[in-house]
């Protein structure tokens, strides 16, 4: 069997660390720098010829995070290696994903085609903007969900007064099934969220019973942080007793973490699939780590094992 070996992208040494401990190997190593003008210049440092690689990078903006990741696979192509997983713990440009007005690019297709066209084998990846996205390579895709990170997390509280909130309709499958995994009998609710426009979030209704309730918003991607905080301040005018949230992704651009700070949602609990900066850090927000979930599908997918238990 070839040998693994895993190479990270700047965008998320620390997670990339953390799975390499987990796996017990050393990061592989890459020289990666900027040219005076911006450009990136890559190297990989050691020989993997015949190797079984895994690259880990989250294609958040700035796009250099996603040229990145298509330079490191080219040059490991190049290199001879027998395999290329690229591992997108957060894939960006995810939210056009389909055509559903003139003029507009499915952004989500065509990152999948530049990622199979740099020379990727595989895709292993997290939460997944749309489950669609999937069907937009032609390569197999490895897709876990956090679920049993934030289930571990949350089932060691209280739970007796819980309802889990999707923030929108779209997340209300997602969400029964987290309330599922929970507890038995843990309700839900489901916000009737509309976009005015981009990034904008207003809530037309809230459908289910949350008056005197403590509440668990479960999302998938907080950016702005407007959707929160529409259905935080919808929640609590219908009568919500407490309200936390949770979201695997932790994009959090512009002012959303001092947003967050200054909203009535007491508890904000992410992963690290995004790299959360200094200045982001807040004691509102709790980061769970997902390298362990990771680590366990890296290791089975180069054993060949299976990875269906994980997908949960
Ligand atoms: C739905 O569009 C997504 O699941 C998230 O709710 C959304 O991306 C969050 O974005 P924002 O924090 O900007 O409202």
């Amino acid at each position: 069997m070839p040998k693994i070996k895993v190479f990270s992208g700047r965008a998320n040494i620390t997670l990339a660390q953390k799975i390499c401990d987990k796996l017990g190997i050393e990061l592989g190593k890459a020289s990666i720098q900027d040219f005076a003008d911006g450009e990136i210049k890559i190297k990989i440092e050691e020989n993997v010829r015949g190797i079984d690689v895994f690259v880990v990078q989250p294609t958040l903006p700035p796009a250099e995070n996603l040229l990145e990741l298509l330079l490191m696979i080219d040059a490991l192509k190049r290199a001879s290696a027998e395999r290329i997983t690229a591992v997108i713990p957060y894939y960006g440009y995810a939210r056009q994903d389909r055509k559903d007005e003139p003029r507009v690019p499915i952004s989500a297709k065509l990152i999948a085609d530049l990622i199979v066209t740099a020379g990727a084998l595989r895709v292993l990846t997290v939460d997944l903007h749309a489950e669609q996205i999937q069907g937009f390579f032609n390569i197999p895709v490895d897709h876990l969900y956090a679920t049993p990170v934030l289930v571990d997390y949350f089932s060691k509280s209280d739970l007796s007064n819980l309802s889990v909130v999707a923030p929108d309709t779209g997340r209300a499958n997602r969400a029964r099934g987290f309330a599922k995994r929970l507890g038995d009998n843990i309700p839900i609710a489901v916000i009737d969220k509309r976009r005015p426009g981009p990034n904008e979030a207003e809530v037309v209704t809230v459908i289910g019973d949350v008056a005197g309730k403590d509440l668990l918003i479960f999302d998938d991607i907080i950016d702005t942080g407007n959707t929160l905080i529409a259905a935080a301040k919808a929640l609590k005018s219908h009568g919500a007793k407490k309200i936390i949230a949770c979201a695997t992704h932790p994009v959090f651009s512009k002012n959303s973490v001092s947003k967050l700070e200054a909203s009535s949602i007491t508890e904000v609990t992410v992963t690290d699939t995004i790299l959360l900066a200094p200045e982001k850090q807040s004691k509102k927000i709790t980061v769970l780590s997902v390298a362990g979930l990771l680590a366990e599908a890296i290791s089975r997918i180069h054993k060949g094992e299976s990875v269906s238990s994980l997908f949960i």
